[in-house]
């Protein structure tokens, strides 16, 4: 006899995500969970699932006490929020794969899924599908690392390294990372770094215990770079992706996301198209590098199923054993970064200032300036740059204020300690 509970799932949103889980939800033949609704806005749309599944209209879903399980893949962030809510306050368990949604209401979500005791997973918000969140809930539960992001965003992975390797156009590479299903509904949340800095927002939850508001995490964007660029990062042997990255710092933990320079040919200057990769540094475990396919129907899909079946096998619910308050916290900014700005003299305000800078001409006759930035001067000056059309590059350097140098060991050589401002 079969003793393991039966589930009766409301997938809502059968776009890339949705589709992509219910075709591996068919294909693994499960015999403990069966989906009893897809929950779509368009009636007209052809859709690859039996026409007897589909409802248009959620309150259908909510009347029916047989559904025991939310899968929620939708593209809308408010409708997202509102049926996470929804099914936490039925105490019906929640898959979700709506990054923005979960980033920007985290607290709430997390307090209603404690206070109401019901599981709420959303692996397939990071990274796809490499296993991050429950590794780290799981496996690092009493280790912090010092240091953690990487490239978390499939998109602009695809149009950068198809630029270095391809020699497409930015718009090119956009389009067939659109055309392939990579790129969010609107792929300025790719492009200008909001997608990941939403899942590096999770990332900080679970890795750092750490909930922070997603806009105050640094972002600039990627669609000022040029061959330009590409030719100025070949000089120093380096390649460029969007890099995320949080570090802990003397007053907490600082988060950004940036066009950076990486070694070109190794660590995250091998991943490519719509990989993504995660670096760690724990004091204890050492450094964790993983890396797989971070966009996608299938890979996200797969991540979905995943939490299905935990919930399925073990009820399994994160466990949160780094966040000590449940509260948003400032994120920290007594970091400084090294830079290079591309961009004419008009281009920069009167009074921006750069520290420890010089000026060069580069390859393409670009007037570039290399110098350092302390976070909250790069805050204030980000907007108007980005607007400007100045290229920002992060050369990876950085400098922690009055920090401890255990701390620096985050990536690469420890950098040196400055004891003020720059
Ligand atoms: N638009 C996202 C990306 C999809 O490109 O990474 C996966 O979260």
């Amino acid at each position: 006899m079969n003793t393991k509970p039966q589930y009766q799932i409301a997938l809502f949103g059968l776009g890339v995500v949705g589709q992509g889980f219910f075709n591996l939800l068919q294909a693994s033949q499960s015999r403990d969970v069966s989906i009893q609704y897809i929950v779509v806005k368009s009636k007209t749309k052809k859709r690859a699932v039996p026409q007897s599944l589909l409802v248009y209209d959620a309150a259908q879903v909510w009347e029916d006490e047989r559904v025991n399980l939310v899968v929620e893949a939708t593209n809308d962030a408010q409708a997202a929020y509102e049926i996470i809510k929804n099914a936490l306050l039925r105490r019906i368990p929640v898959v979700s794969a709506s990054k923005k949604a979960i980033a920007q209401k985290l607290e709430d979500l997390v307090r209603l899924s404690r206070q109401t005791n019901t599981p709420f997973l959303y692996e397939a918000a990071v990274a796809a599908s490499i296993p991050v969140l429950q590794t780290l809930d799981r496996y690092f539960a009493y280790e912090k690392p010092v240091a953690a992001g990487g490239i978390l965003n499939g998109t602009t992975n695809y149009i950068l390294s198809r630029i270095e390797q391809d020699g497409l156009s930015f718009n090119e590479a956009l389009l067939l990372a659109q055309q392939a299903g990579f790129a969010e509904a609107d792929p300025s949340s790719d492009v200008d770094g909001w997608d990941a800095a939403y899942k590096l927002t999770l990332l900080n939850l679970h890795a750092f215990g750490v909930l922070n508001d997603p806009a105050a995490v640094l972002r600039f964007s990627i669609r000022n770079l040029s061959r330009a660029d590409r030719e100025l990062a070949l000089l120093e042997g380096k390649s460029i992706r969007l890099v995320a990255r949080s570090i802990q710092t003397r007053k907490g933990l600082a988060s950004w996301v940036l066009p950076t320079l990486v070694p070109a040919g190794e660590g995250l200057g091998t991943i490519v198209q719509e990989n993504n990769a995660l670096q760690f540094d724990f004091p204890f475990n050492g450094p964790w590098f993983t890396a797989g396919k971070g966009a996608g129907s299938l890979p996200t899909g797969s991540a979905v199923l995943k939490d299905v079946q935990r919930l399925v096998t073990e009820n399994y619910s994160y466990r949160y054993t780094h966040l000590p308050v449940l509260s948003l916290s400032p994120l920290a900014n007594d970091v400084s970064l090294e830079l290079l700005l591309a961009g004419d003299d008009a281009d920069f305000p009167a009074d921006f200032r750069l520290a420890g800078w010089r000026r060069f001409t580069d390859p393409s006759g670009r007037i570039v300036r290399r110098g350092w930035l302390v976070l909250p001067e790069l805050q204030k000056w980000l907007g108007r740059l980005e607007e400007a059309g100045v290229s920002l590059l992060f050369t990876g350097a950085f400098q922690l204020h009055e920090s401890r140098r255990e701390a620096l060991t985050g990536f690469g050589k420890p950098q040196k300690v400055i004891s003020k401002p720059v």
